[in-house]
């Protein structure tokens, strides 16, 4: 963020770098239960990230010191593959890594139905195999269908999308160059039902002004994330469920 370029970020008709307007989310391809190893798994394509999620528990958690008597926890690990940018990433945890872990854990344990599993743990593993700007709200998207899809109660699936501002224009989810060469990245996670924030964090300066736009443009790209996420969950599941809805057998009795 904040670097120097010599490209244009945003041309004179409002075109960006990869073509898209200012409002354009890059593509976003969802697909669920992709791991037989796991309760539950996401593997999520958003523009140029690649990111693996799988979902393990409720479970025991251990260490026990980490357990709570009245609920569970979610425990989320957010892991860079060494080959996933461009400069081999050193493998294993850093600060980044650490923090985001963290915010992502944070975000999707304020949806789960905690209560109903004290001493648990959900453990959510998060990998990112390319990364090209936003894998935080790649993976906390991923995260949460890969939750759904091990069929851990939630009160919403949790989505995020980034806005921020890149060659003196706010924009919808950042792309590489933009967030690498523009003035401010603002990454947000929300319920979608009821509209209340799960996370939000901010790099570089916005007016408030831009910071209402961006927070606008945000929120407009989680709900059309949001609505990637059911399809995907509804396309896995509407082929397990028989034709009408099942009930037709009851309804004859
Ligand atoms: O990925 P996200 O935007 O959530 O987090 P960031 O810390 O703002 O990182 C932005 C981008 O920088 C990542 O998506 C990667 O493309 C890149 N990056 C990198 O090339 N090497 C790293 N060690 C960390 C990030």
């Amino acid at each position: 963020m904040g670097g120097k370029c010599d490209i244009e970020l945003i041309d004179k008709k409002g075109k960006r770098v990869d073509g898209r307007t200012p409002e354009q989310l890059r593509d976003v391809k969802i697909e669920v239960g992709v791991l037989h190893g796991a309760d539950g798994s996401c593997y999520l394509e958003w523009g140029g990230n690649k990111v693996m999620a799988g979902v393990y528990g409720p479970r025991e958690a251990v260490p026990r010191r980490v357990q709570n008597a009245r609920r569970a926890i979610v425990q989320c690990k957010y892991n860079m593959a060494a080959f996933s940018v461009d400069e081999r990433k050193r493998p294993g945890p850093d600060r980044r890594s650490r923090e985001i872990s963290k915010v992502i854990s944070e975000a999707l344990e304020a949806v789960v139905l905690t209560e109903m599993f004290p001493r648990a743990s959900i453990d959510v593993n998060i990998e990112i195999l390319q990364a090209e700007a936003g894998t935080r709200c790649a993976g906390l998207t991923a995260a949460a269908v890969a939750m759904a899809d091990a069929g851990i109660p939630m009160r919403d699936i949790p989505v995020a999308c980034a806005a921020g501002k890149a060659g003196g224009h706010v924009v919808m989810d950042l792309g590489k160059l933009e967030d690498n060469f523009g003035e401010a990245d603002l990454p947000i996670a929300i319920a979608p039902r009821t509209g209340e924030i799960l996370l939000m964090q901010m790099d570089g300066h916005l007016t408030p002004e831009e910071f209402e736009r961006a927070f606008q443009l945000a929120f407009d790209g989680c709900i059309k994330v949001g609505e990637l996420q059911k399809k995907a969950l509804m396309e896995k599941y509407a082929k397990a469920v028989p034709e009408g809805n099942g009930n037709e057998a009851a309804k004859e009795e």
